[in-house]
């Protein structure tokens, strides 16, 4: 199956189903003839990168590789230094084409190695994990982290199309599988109530991997996030809904330490969090909040939110929360809900913020 992105010249196909990646008919439509650089990591690469070399030997000259070291703590200037080292010393020309192969910081790397290499060459994402292939292999946010804000460097660019092997899930460890639940669980309270009773009714079966189940969720996560991105693509209105969680999450992941907890696992507690301070606004009842901790629990996340101060915990959210991108001058704006699967922007007074934390938090 496949999911197209509409925007214009820059549309590309979202391409779903098992046994992708070693079929050189995956890759038909790319530009061929000159040089693809596969880019994965340390995990990924010993797993799928053979497989996918073998698919594109037919149709380029030449295929280097780059691996990179494997985790969030490496989403940095120096390992986005690396792909360039390795393009520029193989004298890579502008038709070079760049595979991200892993998950989504390989992705997020590649994306913006990508949309900086001689100002932009052509790349294509093969996510691996279940978090990437719903999430953040589509819509072209490409970047890497700063040591004061996660994903703070970065670019909207482009891939020419996704290619979604739902075989690669198989290898995927169970708490990965768990953090990219959480992404496609907040699909649901942001934009399709009926996709939400959808997973409530098929949890165990994501939880086990049934190819079926695990197709319909990236194929509807797919639709919905196509659906946002295509009307806001650089996200200068409605596609901060997809960040619904974030806010809380971002500053969960910088607050521990990149990697400590997985970017989906800050995503579920943060929609937790996000679902409370939407109830302190009388936006959503307290039984909205209740069914959504129920599923994020449910998908193996973590659903009360780490101290990250032993004095003042709900400060430091706080000042972590003021570095997001979605903070206008010093205000930290949050994605809340309704209930009825709409989402909003909206700051809301520090007090009561902290009261969410304070009642959210270890
Ligand atoms: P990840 O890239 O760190 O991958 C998770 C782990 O699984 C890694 O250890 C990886 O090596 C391993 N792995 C990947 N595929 C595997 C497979 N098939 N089998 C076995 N192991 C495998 O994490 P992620 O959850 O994929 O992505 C998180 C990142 O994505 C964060 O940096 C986050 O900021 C970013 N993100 C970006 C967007 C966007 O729109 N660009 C959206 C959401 C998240
Ligand atoms: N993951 C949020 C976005 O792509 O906008």
């Amino acid at each position: 199956m496949s999911v197209r992105i509409d925007l214009g010249e820059r549309s590309y196909p979202i391409v779903i189903a098992s046994d992708l990646i070693g079929d050189p008919a995956t890759f038909s439509e790319i530009p061929c003839g000159g040089t693809a650089m596969i880019v994965s990591n340390v995990t990924v690469a010993p797993l799928y990168a053979e497989r996918l070399r073998l698919a594109l030997a037919g149709k380029f000259k030449t295929i280097h590789a780059v691996t990179l070291p494997d985790g969030e703590e490496y989403k940095t200037w120096q390992t986005l230094n690396l792909i360039f080292d390795a393009l520029l010393s193989h004298e890579c020309d502008r038709k070079t084409v760049l595979f991200a192969l892993g998950g989504g910081v390989v992705g997020d790397m590649t994306g913006f190695a990508a949309a900086s290499y001689m100002r932009g060459i052509p790349f294509v994402q093969v996510p691996t994990t279940l978090l990437s292939q719903v999430d953040s292999s589509v819509g072209g946010k490409t970047g890497i982290n700063h040591p004061l804000g996660k994903n703070m460097i970065g670019a909207f660019y482009q891939p020419m199309r996704v290619v979604c092997d739902l075989d690669t899930l198989k290898t995927l460890p169970t708490r990965e599988l768990s953090a990219g639940l959480a992404e496609v669980i907040k699909y649901g309270p942001i934009a399709d109530l009926a996709f939400l009773e959808w997973i409530e009714a098929n949890m165990d079966r994501l939880l086990v991997r049934e190819v079926d189940a695990l197709a319909y969720a990236v194929q509807r996560s797919c639709q919905i996030k196509a659906w946002v991105v295509a009307q806001d693509e650089r996200e200068s209105g409605v596609r901060a809904i997809l960040n619904f969680g974030h806010t809380f999450g971002h500053a969960i992941e910088a607050g521990m330490g990149y990697g400590v907890w997985l970017h989906g696992e800050a995503v579920g507690c943060g929609m937790v969090m996000a679902a409370q301070l939407s109830c302190e606004l009388g936006l959503v009842d307290a039984d909205f909040v209740r069914r959504l901790r129920t599923v994020v629990q449910r998908a193996g996340l973590p659903v009360v939110g780490p101290r990250l101060n032993p004095v003042d915990n709900a400060g430091r959210y706080l000042e972590l929360m003021r570095v997001d991108k979605k903070a206008e001058a010093g205000e930290i704006r949050f994605v809340v809900i309704d209930g009825l699967s709409h989402a909003s922007l909206r700051g809301a007074p520090d007090a009561l913020v902290r009261s969410v934390i304070d009642a959210c938090c270890a």
